[in-house]
C-alpha cells in the first residue's frame, strides 16, 4: 500500500495537519511525521510536551464508521508488539489510549475521527524516547533510559508504519481477539474493560472512573 509521507522538522500538530490535508487538500490517507511540535495536542485539551528527540508520528486513512472503536484497541496492541521487539519488558495498557512501562506512561495516542464524505480515522502517536516530560498526574519514562541504547526513530517510523499497513488499515476485526488480547495486558489487572456484543452493537466498560460509561457502536463483528 502506497502511503505519502508528509516529514516536517516543525510543524504545530501532526494530527491537525492530517485533518488539513482531509479537508482541504482531499488526500484521504497517509503519514505524518515531526521533529518537534508547537501545539502538540494530547487528549482532554491536555498539552503534549513535544521537544525533538521523540516520536511525533500521525497516520490518518478511510475507515468504516463500525470499526472505529475497535481499532483504538487494536492500535495499543501493536505498538506494545513494537516495543517488545526492543526487548522491554512490563509493557501495559491502560484505558483508553496509553502505554506504560513499569507504570510510567511512555506512549500517549489521540485517536481523532471525521467526516468528510466519508469517515476517516487520524491516528496521532507520541511516544518518549529520548526525554519525557515532568507531568504531575502520573510518572512518565522514555525508551532509550528503559533499553539503555539511543532508539533509531526512522526504525521506529519503519516498525510503526508497517504495523498498520500489515494489520490495521483495510483488515477485518475480531473484536473477541482484540478484547481477550487487550484485558491480557492491562494496567490494572482487577479492572478488565467489558467487551460485549449486544444487538449487533459494540458495548464496553471503560474501567476509569472518569470514562465510567457505556459506550455503545453499531458494529459488524
Ligand atoms: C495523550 O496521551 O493525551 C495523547 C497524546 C498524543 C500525542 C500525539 S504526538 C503526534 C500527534 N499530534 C498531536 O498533536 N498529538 C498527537
Amino acid at each position: 500500500m502506497s502511503l505519502p509521507i508528509f516529514n516536517f522538522t516543525k510543524i504545530e500538530s501532526t494530527n491537525d495537519f492530517a485533518r488539513s490535508l482531509i479537508t482541504e487538500h482531499k488526500i484521504f490517507k497517509g503519514i505524518i511525521i515531526a521533529d518537534e511540535q508547537t501545539k502538540g495536542r494530547g487528549r482532554y485539551g491536555n498539552q503534549w510536551s513535544s521537544p525533538i528527540g521523540n516520536l511525533y508520528f500521525t497516520i490518518f486513512f478511510p475507515i468504516l464508521r463500525t470499526n472505529l472503536k475497535k481499532i483504538q484497541f487494536l492500535v495499543q496492541l501493536q505498538i506494545r508488539n513494537i516495543l517488545k521487539s526492543y526487548k522491554i519488558k512490563n509493557i501495559t495498557l491502560k484505558w483508553p489510549n496509553d502505554l506504560y512501562i513499569n507504570k510510567k506512561k511512555v506512549c500517549g495516542i489521540l485517536q481523532e475521527s471525521i467526516v468528510s464524505g466519508r469517515f476517516f480515522l487520524i491516528v496521532g502517536i507520541g511516544i518518549n524516547v529520548k526525554s519525557s516530560p515532568k507531568i504531575k498526574k502520573y510518572p512518565t519514562t522514555y525508551l532509550n533510559k528503559e533499553t539503555k541504547k539511543k532508539i533509531n526513530l526512522n526504525e521506529l517510523v519503519e516498525k510503526l508504519k508497517k504495523a498498520f499497513v500489515s494489520n490495521v488499515i483495510d483488515k477485518k476485526y475480531s473484536l473477541k481477539k482484540i478484547a481477550k488480547n487487550w484485558n491480557k495486558y492491562a494496567f490494572n489487572i482487577n479492572k478488565f474493560i467489558n467487551f460485549k456484543i449486544n444487538n449487533n452493537c459494540l458495548l464496553y466498560t471503560s474501567p476509569s472512573p472518569r470514562d465510567l460509561s457505556t459506550s455503545r457502536m453499531p458494529s459488524s463483528a
